[in-house]
């Protein structure tokens, strides 16, 4: 992306808040201009008050300084507030920006996308996005009006002073531009390490039990200190970089001033100048290195920022999943057919699935059996549209599922994963997950007994109110399915669709997830993958996939007595 483009989207951000903006720049003015000011004061304070002993000086030199400083303060606070309050609302519009867009990206997306990447845009990019650009427009109007001030008052004072003076910044810039590349040299070696530490820290932490069980406490704390003690020698470096930094420029300034003095000394005729007027050069003269400084190391953050923008701004420009369907179903019945439909992943060679037929009735209870990678999942991942098939068409009700807007056709549908997914919030909470209006505890129940999870999330600390942590960590595998079937039964979906979880549960867990399935099916149409066979022997139609192709259909009993891919699979399991 071109600097040009990434800043004028940046402003974008920022037009809302153009008031404030104009303020800020005010204000950065403002305090610019009181540097010179300041300087130029210094003249009638030196002559008038002590050499000329004017009265009107003596009184009128320090109730303007007192002015001075008091503008300047008011302007630098001014300045910083306007510019904070604008950085701080373009972060939150642009984080607000970003967790809409990517709750709006197709499947496929988040396949290819780490979760960390993601994270970190929205969290760290942004930030440094805000910090970079509003440090880099304070340096870029305050210092660059500062410097022109302070340079135009030095050559009223004495041009050549001042050129004498011009000679030495770039001996300063240079030096100043050595150590920066150090420095960053450095700091970029320093956030690796961050990098690490939370890395192996991550990995430590959620490879707890491993380790223990492994006996690996020593080999990783080894580990451990190795990247602390990296980090720590990183760490040195940069500060000792960094204070090294001023001494070198201070000698070199004061070689500057030296000779300033010395050639100020000796100026003749016109161009001598007064005590006062000499303070005030040398002032104004001192007062410039700091917003030079500032200058000379704001290519790195602009950069920083930059690269912080395009990467914010790529993600927002991901385009979206399509969502042209304007059609509404209302009273769906659960028909729902599949016509030769063709299906592969983008990044795969293959096809998940070729050509699928399939007819269901309302109210049918269809069961997907067949090998691990043969493509269930995949097909039941295509009816709430999560991926659209190059080929052939889903009907729900007769209607192209493209043809209904996401929303409606999502509404259709009750979806429990096959790796069951629970938020850190209370039992109510989760189940009513989606419900616009908050959980209504009454269905809730209804909803938790139907998933025959009633007693054990009455045993709970605080019944339905209670907090299941992250993940449900405190629930066990056939609990946390049976909330997951609970989520699914409060939807009141026409269509249910269960991905059988592959982990074995024990007995007690899965008789009871299995009476709770029995149950759900009643009244619904229900595609259900089942890995236990044993789950679905009394459903209306088994259908077996092998390799993303339907190769048999029929019920337990028929396909018992065919003897083919069914029966097979069957016996492997020892049902
Ligand atoms: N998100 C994905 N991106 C790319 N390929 C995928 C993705 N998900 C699944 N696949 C591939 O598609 C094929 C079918 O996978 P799918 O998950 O549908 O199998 P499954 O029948 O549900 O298996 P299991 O019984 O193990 O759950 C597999 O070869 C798999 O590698
Ligand atoms: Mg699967």
């Amino acid at each position: 992306m071109e600097n040009r483009i990434i800043l004028s989207r940046l402003f974008s951000y920022v037009r809302p808040h153009l008031t404030k903006f104009i303020a800020a720049i005010i204000s950065m003015a403002v305090v610019a201009m009181t540097e010179p000011s300041v300087a130029a004061i210094m003249e009638p304070m030196i002559d008038g008050t002590f050499i000329k002993r004017d009265p009107d000086a003596i009184v009128l030199v320090p109730l303007v300084l007192v002015g001075l400083f008091f503008i300047r303060g008011v302007a630098r606070v001014v300045a910083t507030l306007c510019i904070t309050s604008v950085a701080t609302r373009v972060v939150m519009q642009i984080r607000l920006d970003l967790h809409h867009h990517i709750q709006q990206l197709p499947q496929q997306f988040m396949d290819a996308n780490p979760t960390g990447k993601l994270l970190s845009k929205v969290s760290y990019d942004v930030e440094q996005l805000s910090s970079t650009a509003s440090h880099v427009w304070l340096v870029l109007v305050r210092d660059t009006l500062t410097v022109i001030g302070l340079l135009g008052y030095m050559f009223y004072q004495s041009w050549q002073l001042s050129l004498l003076v011009l000679i030495t910044v770039p001996i300063i810039a240079v030096i100043i531009k050595l150590v920066s590349t150090k420095m960053r040299k450095s700091s970029h070696a320093l956030q690796q390490g961050m990098g690490s530490l939370t890395h192996r820290l991550e990995e430590g932490i959620k490879g707890h039990k491993l380790i223990k069980l492994y006996g690996a406490e020593k080999q990783e704390s080894d580990k451990f200190h190795k990247v602390v003690d990296d980090l720590r020698h990183n760490a040195l470096k940069l500060t000792v970089i960094g204070a090294s930094n001023s001494p070198i420029v201070q000698f070199v300034i004061a070689i500057a001033l030296a000779a300033v003095v010395y050639f100020a000394a000796n100026l003749q005729g016109d161009a001598s100048m007064s005590a006062g007027a000499f303070t005030s050069f040398f002032f104004a003269m001192g007062m410039l290195f700091a917003p030079l400084r500032a200058l000379t190391n704001v290519a790195e953050p602009f950069q920083k920022g930059m690269a912080a923008a395009e990467s914010v701004f790529s993600l927002l420009d991901e385009s979206q999943e399509r969502n042209t369907g304007t059609k509404e179903i209302t009273g769906f019945t659960g028909a729902v057919e599949i016509r030769n439909l063709s299906f592969r992943y983008s990044n795969q060679k293959t096809p998940a699935l070729n050509d699928i037929n399939l007819s269901i009735k309302p109210g049918e209870k269809v069961a997907l059996v067949g090998a691990s990678g043969s493509g269930k999942t995949t097909l039941t991942q295509l009816l709430p549209r999560f991926y659209d098939p190059q080929q052939g068409q889903i009907l729900f009700d007769g209607v192209d599922i493209r043809e209904l807007s996401l929303k409606n056709l999502r509404d259709q549908i009750a979806y429990v994963d096959q790796e069951v997914l629970l938020f850190d919030e209370t039992v109510a909470e989760n189940i009513a997950f989606g419900d616009p209006s908050g959980p209504d505890p009454k269905k809730v129940r209804l909803a938790l007994k139907q998933a025959h999870a009633e007693k054990f999330v009455a045993e709970m600390d605080c019944g339905i109110e209670s907090r299941i942590g992250e993940q449900g960590s405190m629930l066990s595998g056939g609990q946390r399915q049976r909330l997951a079937l609970a989520r699914a039964f409060y939807r009141q979906a026409s269509l249910l669709i269960l991905d059988e979880a592959t982990s074995a549960l024990d007995n007690e867990s899965e008789r009871q997830v299995q009476a709770a399935l029995e149950d759900i099916c009643v009244d619904r149409t229900t595609i259900i993958i089942a890995h236990r066979l044993s789950t679905i022997e009394n459903a209306d139609r088994i259908v077996v996939m092998d390799q993303g192709e339907i190769r048999e259909i029929g019920t337990h009993r028929e396909l018992m007595e065919k003897d083919g891919f069914y029966r097979a699979l069957y016996q492997k399991m020892g049902v």
